[in-house]
């Protein structure tokens, strides 16, 4: 095959009109397209548009052209699959396994790349269950955009609206057209957030859900990066293509990150590390008439103690803060001998769990003085590529 191959689903959403669009812009760009509209959509734009656009014959159903097994045939020769509109009972559809017509049949055949264009009323995008089922997608490695903000059919204004077909091409582009800048680098990641017992029932911990170097992680791997994850007490399951070490304390944490560090390039501390830990630990349960106090001792500063020794590595730390406080960001960054740094407000707690972060990236330079570049809130996704971005910048 010379050209290469994309399946456009399209799902039943006005937004399916835009997608005409987005058909001939992939085909301007040589991809030979083959449209599966679903058979609601076909309520929206009919088969004969798509056939005359793509220049390919349409069905819907798997009980169409039965002897070309079109499922099959079209999911094992396509090398990406875009799904745009991609509705609510779409998305449910496909993070479901279900196989009701000839779209998701083709997905669950497919072992291409899968980029979805979600398009919906706000209220359906933010609807728990959507959440559920992008986050399914999202952790079986589907690339799932964010729809805009904007004006949507009706009067109602929100999060929900389909992007513009250029930022869609940008996503796909990046998918299509990865970047391995980050091949021959050994990065190094933490995320989650460290527990420490008290008894064999409690622990002191946090709220960090590891998200975001999780995110760090599969983008550095997908750059070409030889990742290691060391993981706290995440739910998130082991990234594909990275290697991953699950720990729970802090003092875990450190063993494993100070024997790995001297042969990494790059540092990321994304995890969320218990600055002390309870200075005994019971071997029982500790009973409520005992429990009025517990003395601490502290854990050791993991980036601090491995970045004093750095050679030629770059060290990304992180800092939550209840307020943005650049200052505070700029002491931290120095203080930890860090290169670069990812000031976070958590305040009002809508960072963690969130699949959505917002702050200011802080990069000191030689000369001791700091450069901040301000991050409007976006994804975990897009902010784990802007953070490589900068250190592959310092690596060089
Ligand atoms: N960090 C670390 N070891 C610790 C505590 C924090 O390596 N024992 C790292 C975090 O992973 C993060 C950075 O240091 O990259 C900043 O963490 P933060 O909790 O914001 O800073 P602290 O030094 O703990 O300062 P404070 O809690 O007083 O704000």
């Amino acid at each position: 095959m010379s050209t290469r191959e994309v399946i456009l689903g399209v799902g039943g959403g006005i937004a399916a009109y835009k997608s005409c669009d987005l058909l001939r812009r992939l085909q301007d760009q040589g991809f030979g397209v083959t449209v599966i509209p679903t058979p609601a959509s076909l309520n929206f734009v009919g088969s004969a548009t798509w056939e005359a656009l793509s220049g390919r014959p349409v069905t819907t159903s798997v009980w169409e052209k039965v002897d070309e097994v079109r499922h099959v045939s079209l999911g094992s020769s396509s090398d990406f699959i875009v799904v745009a509109p991609g509705t609510a009972d779409l998305i449910a559809r496909i993070a479901h396994g279900r196989a009701d017509d000839l779209l998701t049949n083709t997905i669950l055949a497919s072992s291409a790349p899968k980029l979805i264009v979600p398009a919906m009323h706000p209220a359906m995008w933010s609807n728990p269950a959507t959440v559920a089922n992008v986050q399914i997608l999202r952790d079986r490695g589907f690339f799932v955009m964010e729809p805009d903000h904007g004006r949507l059919t009706g009067k109602d204004v929100g999060v929900g609206r389909f992007p513009e077909t250029s930022r869609i091409l940008a996503e796909f582009n990046s998918i299509a057209n990865p970047v391995h800048d980050l091949i021959g680098r050994k990065v190094l990641v933490t995320a989650g957030g460290t527990r420490e017992p008290l008894d064999p029932i409690r622990f002191i911990g946090n709220r960090s859900s590891g998200k975001q170097g999780y995110a760090l992680a599969r983008a550095a791997a997908r750059r070409g990066a030889d990742v290691t994850l060391i993981l706290a007490n995440s739910e998130l399951p082991d990234p594909s293509g990275v290697s991953c070490i699950r720990v729970s304390t802090a003092q875990e944490m450190f063993e494993k990150v100070d024997q790995a560090f001297d042969g990494c390039d790059l540092l990321v501390m994304s995890a969320a590390v218990a600055d002390a830990k309870p200075l005994h630990v019971s071997q029982s349960k500790i009973k409520k008439g005992a429990l009025t106090s517990i003395e601490l001792a502290a854990n050791p500063d993991i980036v601090s103690t491995v970045s004093s020794r750095k050679k030629n590595q770059v060290v990304i730390a992180f800092a939550a803060e209840t307020s943005l406080d650049i200052e505070e960001g700029k002491r931290k960054l120095l203080s930890k001998s860090a290169d670069i740094l990812f000031l976070n407000d958590v305040a009002g707690s809508e960072i963690f769990g969130s699949d959505q972060n917002q702050g200011v990236i802080l990069i000191s330079d030689k000369a001791q003085s700091v450069q901040e570049i301000n991050v409007d809130r976006t994804d975990k996704d897009t902010l784990a590529d802007l953070l490589l971005d900068q250190a592959l910048h310092r690596l060089g």
